[in-house]
């Protein structure tokens, strides 16, 4: 299930940082909330996943899980399995994201089981070579992540924007359901307005939010790009 929406979508990996994680996390996901309702952008917040059911249900944003395991119902211990997830109020997960890898057996798996389940897949890949791998089980999104530019001040869109130029004109040329979406170091308005131009639909970004002093003007800031 893909999401429509004119602009975005953005997604905000909170990741595990401390700074918006427990009693902050619901107060990033308010600021988030009005940048979304400012400029009609679709943002969409992957918290801890203790935070999912909590976020879930007090805001009005998608929400998707940073993982899942395909383990089954019922007696299995410690996992995030996609039936309890989409029962919290999650529209979807990451999948494979270079900080949480997996094998490509469960890639297909999992992005069958979301499909099947009707929730939004977003399979991550760190080179154009991960691409051609996963293509054909076409995904929701794909989101193209260089893993040495996570969490730098270095861009995806300043230092290899050929990369989301290449991945991009791949799956379009193969005329595929899924979209591009790009990733990594992202942390300035011109980095969104970049990894646009270069044909990705939306971002995924996490360090320049969660580690930002005010929290809305940052997420304002990359977020007015979608609407130039
Ligand atoms: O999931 C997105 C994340 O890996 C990007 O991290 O800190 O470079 O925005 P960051």
């Amino acid at each position: 299930m893909n999401t429509n929406s004119r602009n975005g979508p953005f997604i905000i990996n909170l990741k595990n940082y401390l700074e918006t994680s427990g009693d902050n996390t619901i107060k990033i996901v308010k600021d988030a909330e009005r940048v979304s309702e400012k400029l009609n952008v679709e943002i969409i917040i992957s918290p801890p996943q203790p935070s999912l059911a909590l976020i879930a249900k007090q805001s009005k944003l998608k929400v998707i899980s940073q993982h899942i395991d395909l383990k089954k119902i019922g007696a299995t211990t410690g996992f995030y399995i996609p039936e309890i997830i989409e029962k919290v109020g999650a529209k979807g997960s990451l999948i494979n994201h270079s900080e949480h890898e997996i094998e490509i057996d469960e890639i297909k798996r999992s992005i069958e089981k979301l499909k099947e389940m009707k929730l939004i897949s977003i399979v991550c890949i760190k080179t154009f070579e991960g691409l051609k791998e996963i293509l054909a089980f076409e995904p929701d999104y794909i989101a193209i992540e260089p893993p040495e530019l996570i969490g730098t001040q270095k861009s995806i869109s300043s230092e290899k924007p050929f990369l989301i130029r290449e991945c991009s004109s791949v799956i379009n040329k193969r005329n595929l359901k899924s979209k591009l979406i790009c990733g990594a170091g992202i942390n300035k308005k011109d980095d969104v307005k970049i990894a646009i131009e270069n044909g990705s639909a939306g971002v995924l970004v996490s360090s320049s939010i969660t580690k930002a002093k005010n929290w809305y003007d940052k997420i304002l800031e990359l977020a007015s790009a979608f609407n130039q």
